[in-house]
């Protein structure tokens, strides 16, 4: 279910480690980067921001979505997901949800203390799909793009 990272996905991981730095979490003080990679092998960040109004903020992950989407990208790779001090972090379910419509990348993430790479449909089995299959649908890769 989960195997050690090749030197290249380590790489990944260590970038969004330090972009963890970066991150607004005044609140909770759980610090977040997250580096998406689609087909280009451009790397996008992301940091989690938060707000005084606790659901207004944002995941990491969800945040490096977001950039890779703005540089034209519909398809995921990896998605490396780092918490400050060393700490395990998984993407959670809404982030989960939210990468499968852009296909199941392999995630790098700490858990049980070590760097692992896990592909996002063991995560999440059974993600959302619209009944039709028509757009998004389950590890989808840019189907939402043939939509009106
Ligand atoms: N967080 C992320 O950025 N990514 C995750 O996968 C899990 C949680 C953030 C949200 C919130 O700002 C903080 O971590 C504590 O939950």
């Amino acid at each position: 279910m989960n195997r050690a990272p090749e030197s290249a996905e380590r790489l990944l991981f260590e970038q969004a480690a330090k972009l963890a730095q970066s991150a607004y979490a005044p609140y909770s003080g759980f610090a977040v980067g997250a580096v998406v990679v689609g087909p280009s092998g451009r790397s996008h960040h992301g940091v989690n921001v938060e707000n005084a109004s606790y659901p207004a903020g944002l995941c990491a992950e969800r945040a490096a979505l977001a950039a890779m989407i703005v540089f034209g990208e519909r398809s995921l790779r990896h998605v490396a997901v780092a918490a400050v001090d060393g700490q395990d972090c998984l993407p959670c379910g809404l982030c989960l949800q939210a990468l499968a419509e852009f296909g199941d990348p392999a995630i790098v993430a700490r858990m049980g203390g070590e760097v692992r790479v896990v592909h996002l449909s063991d995560l999440l089995t059974a993600p959302f799909a619209c009944g039709d299959g028509a757009r998004g649908g389950p590890y989808g890769d840019g189907a939402a793009e043939a939509g009106p």
